[in-house]
Parts: C-alpha cells; sequence; structure tokens
C-alpha cells in the first residue's frame, strides 16, 4: 500500500496566519499528510482559511468530557471547531503541568467519544535513558483501553531533545520505533510512529533511513520558513515509499 509520511507541525505559543495562508497556496502534497497545530484560539481560522487536505489539530484538550470548569476545553467543543486531532501528554505537558495518567487516559478516553485523532506523546527524560524501554512501555500502558478498530498515531520525543538541537543517534531512534510498534502489535492497536524531538530541514534527511518510522512531529523548525522546506523535501525529492 502506498502511504505519505505524516508530517504534525506543533506551533505552541506560535501562530502566523501569512504562514498559513502560505501554507495553504500550496498545491495538495503527492508524498506527505500534513497536520497544523496552532494554539486553541486559532484554531477555527486556521480550518477555515487551510485546504482540507490539511488537517488542523489542538495541542491539550480538558480531562474533562463537559460541566462546570471555568477555562477548559472539552474534545467535544474541539470537534465542533472541526479540529481533527490532538495531541496527548506531550512531555512539556507532563513536566510543566503535572499531567498524571489519570488525566491523560481520561483526555485519551475523551477524543475517542469525540472522535478525534489522537497522536500520544512518549518519550524518556535525560536521566532515564538507560531505562527508556521500561518508561515507554508504562507510558504506552495508558493505552490498553484504546478500541481496537480505531487507529493511534504514537509520536517517540526523547523529551531531552525537545527544543535542545540535538537527537538521539539514528540507531537508538529506530530500535525505539520498532519497540514502539512491537508492543503496540501485542496490545492490538493499529498505530503510526512518529518522532519528535529537534528535527529540522537539516537533519530530516537522516531520520528518512529509519525503517518503519510514518513521519515526524516537529515543533520550532515547524513555526519557520523550514517547514516549507520539510515539505519541498518530500514532495520535491522522496518517492512515495511502499511501507
Ligand atoms: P522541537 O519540538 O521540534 O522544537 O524539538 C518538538 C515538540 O515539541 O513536539
Amino acid at each position: 500500500m502506498t502511504m505519505k509520511n505524516i508530517i504534525v507541525a506543533n506551533w505552541k505559543t506560535a501562530y502566523n496566519l501569512n504562514q498559513i495562508k502560505e501554507i495553504s497556496s500550496l498545491s495538495e502534497f503527492k508524498h506527505i499528510s500534513l497536520t497544523i497545530i496552532p494554539p486553541f484560539p486559532f484554531i477555527k481560522e486556521a480550518r477555515s482559511t487551510l485546504p482540507k487536505h490539511i488537517a488542523v489539530g489542538a495541542q491539550d484538550v480538558s480531562a474533562f468530557s463537559h460541566g462546570l470548569y471555568t477555562g477548559e476545553v472539552t474534545a467535544h467543543l474541539l470537534a465542533s471547531c472541526e479540529c481533527d486531532t490532538v495531541i496527548i501528554g506531550h512531555s512539556e505537558r507532563r513536566v510543566n503541568f503535572n499531567e498524571t495518567k489519570i488525566e491523560i487516559k481520561k483526555k485519551i478516553a475523551n477524543c475517542v467519544d469525540a472522535k478525534l485523532n489522537v497522536i500520544f506523546c512518549v518519550g524518556e527524560k535525560l536521566d532515564e535513558i538507560l531505562e527508556r524501554y521500561d518508561i515507554i512501555q508504562k507510558q504506552m500502558e495508558d493505552l490498553d483501553e484504546f478500541p481496537i478498530d480505531r487507529s493511534i498515531i504514537i509520536a517517540y520525543e526523547p523529551v531531552w531533545a525537545i527544543g535542545a538541537n540535538r537527537m538521539p543517534d539514528m540507531e537508538s531512534v529506530k530500535e525505539m520505533v520498532c519497540f514502539i510498534k512491537t508492543k503496540a502489535l501485542q496490545m492490538e492497536l493499529n498505530c503510526k510512529v512518529l518522532y519528535g524531538g529537534s528535527v529540522s530541514s537539516d537533519n530530516i534527511n537522516s531520520l528518512l533511513s529509519i525503517n518503519g518510522l510514518d513521519g515526524y512531529l516537529i515543533g520550532n523548525a515547524s513555526i519557520q520558513k523550514d517547514l516549507f522546506a520539510i515539505i519541498r523535501k518530500f514532495e520535491e525529492t522522496v518517492p512515495t515509499t511502499e511501507k
């Protein structure tokens, strides 16, 4: 089957309408599927400006499904803005907002209920490198109730590589992708695996050699012109891969 490379642009607290307009003017992609993830207040504007072949996502979702929770953004509210996808368990939320396993599981369940796609982030901290397989396995246990008839994206993002301009060596990314896919198979999860953490147009070539990797979750580089360089790299130089 012909598969497209998944590119997810996590814009964190940045938003650039001009960039949205420029992306809109690109012709339909042959080799990639692109999701733009702006901050909450700009989801609707991004959705109405971008063509339908570009998906729009959210960076987080409430652990509550509905009710009197001032300031919360529920999965159903996101679905009503034609948001396609939600990032859950990003390390910036796990670390800075003390996100717990219980909250993460509720967020996943709420997205499943609202028929939103989930990008579930896993990754070890610097001092956990030696136990990284145990860490990732424990994080993946949060998906034990994920419905087998739905597909999920798991993003492997070593915490120490995010926004840090450094990446693990390609052999360890390859081994981790293989580990995640094997575990997912045992859990009967229908999953694709992304790599995230300091991906840029300068280093994406090295990641292209990793068999089984389905795409990239890109932060800093996707906010700038680098996103266009990455899109160009796939559209002009990468042949459609049979995976
Ligand atoms: P980065 O961020 O590409 O800036 O390292 C990735 C992410 O936060 O998902």
